[in-house]
């Protein structure tokens, strides 16, 4: 099944069970919100969760494009991506968790055709102040999956205050031999799916409230899912990276981890800059301008003539197409040029001033204050001027 297909199916799926589709929302949240990029499919949901009326119902299904930068150190291994898209359902205080998760495993077993017998989950199992999930544990049981229980991991929140709950991960083996172990003791079991029981608030002062109405809230990854029912060992290898992974090793013949970050952080580039973000110092275009140049400094590393105006045409359509966005492809193109241009300047200026005397030796935290400050060079890009 193409990605496509598997996210046709997903929304389909839940269509035939009462929800309505919503549009996914852009990378950018709503004005006021203090997080910088969508950082999951519920984001966008916050005040609907919290009990106003969704005018489209209480089931909703969408596709939703995130942006997590929290990974951006686990980029480059099977799972994770900077940019990613996320299939999520909705329950806004109508169904509860055993049918969300009844749908998600017959979804999985019989809409994705995978082997009952490769799947393991997790469940709350209780703290000192909220029970342990056992209407899951039951539902799961009832299907004879096995069924971990853990305490941190089992609590999703998306941030220190506001809407969380309990949830239950579904697992999928990746390995070679048959299933073994548990999710939290062998990392070849592979989280896919997080359906979150949402009816706690938590207030500031960390103490939990319950949300007006009891919700349940669910998100899948879709380039994780895809390469999993496609048989591949890595997001790198689904088939949305089918393109990159054809031309760009052929112009830039990196190593495996250099290119996942090229493909990842190029990707990640092109689509914030298609949602409207420009390159700048600080906030969302800092992300974007960490995103470019660091893979500037991958590219040039060992051939300081590789530049991004070589890159395949065909990249910036594919993915402004991919992520259905309107932006002229010939933009996005301008836009990391220019960017490449401010990045190379500075490279310059950079070489220039740890020249002088001063910084031959060793460089100390007031070195680093100083070109910061002073010439506006990074500590990273010192670093990789100047390894210590
Ligand atoms: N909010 C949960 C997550 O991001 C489920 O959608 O994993």
């Amino acid at each position: 099944m193409s990605t496509d297909q598997i996210a046709r199916t997903f929304v389909e799926y839940y269509e035939e069970r009462g929800h309505r589709r919503i549009t996914g929302s852009t990378l950018l949240p709503p004005p006021g919100d203090p997080v910088l990029f969508t950082t999951s499919g519920m984001h966008p949901l916050t005040p609907y969760l919290e009990g106003r009326p969704h005018p489209l119902g209480r089931r909703l299904v969408n596709l939703q494009r995130c942006l997590r930068t929290t990974d951006l150190d686990e980029v480059g291994d099977r799972t994770h991506l900077t940019v990613f898209e996320m299939l999520g359902t909705w329950s806004l205080g109508d169904y509860e968790g055993p049918s969300s998760l009844e749908w998600g495993y017959g979804l999985l077993t019989e809409g994705f055709g995978v082997d009952p017998a490769l799947l393991h989950v997790t469940v709350f199992g209780g703290d000192d102040r909220t029970g342990p999930d056992t209407a899951s544990l039951e539902l799961w049981q009832g299907h004879g999956v096995p069924v971990e229980l853990t305490v941190e991991d089992n609590w999703w929140s998306n941030g220190p205050t506001g809407p969380c709950g309990p949830d239950s991960e579904i697992f999928l083996w990746t390995g070679d031999t048959p299933p073994r172990s548990t999710p939290t003791g062998d990392d070849r079991w592979v989280e896919v799916w997080n359906h979150v029981m949402m009816r706690h608030r938590r207030l500031a002062d960390g103490s939990l409230v319950p949300l007006p109405q009891r919700n349940v809230d669910t998100g899948l990854g879709l380039e994780r899912l895809a390469s999993l029912l496609q048989g591949r060992t890595s997001v790198f290898e689904c088939d949305v990276f089918d393109p990159w992974r054809r031309l760009v090793p052929v112009l830039w013949p990196l190593d495996e981890p250099s290119l996942r970050l090229v493909y990842d952080h190029l990707r990640s580039a092109v689509v914030v800059i298609g949602d409207g973000t420009l390159p700048a110092p600080t906030g969302r275009g800092y992300v974007l301008r960490r995103l470019i140049r660091r893979v500037l400094t991958v590219l040039r590393r060992d051939d300081p003539s590789r530049g991004l105006g070589d890159l395949p045409d065909e990249l910036v359509p594919h993915t402004l197409d991919h992520f259905r966005q309107e932006t002229d492809p010939d933009t996005v193109r301008r836009v990391l040029l220019e960017e490449e241009h401010r990045f190379d300047r500075l490279l310059e200026r950079g070489r220039r001033v740890l020249a002088r005397p001063r910084f031959r030796g060793p460089l100390g935290e007031e070195d680093f204050r100083y070109l910061h400050d002073t010439h506006g060079l990074p500590r990273d890009l010192v670093l990789s001027l100047r390894p210590q």
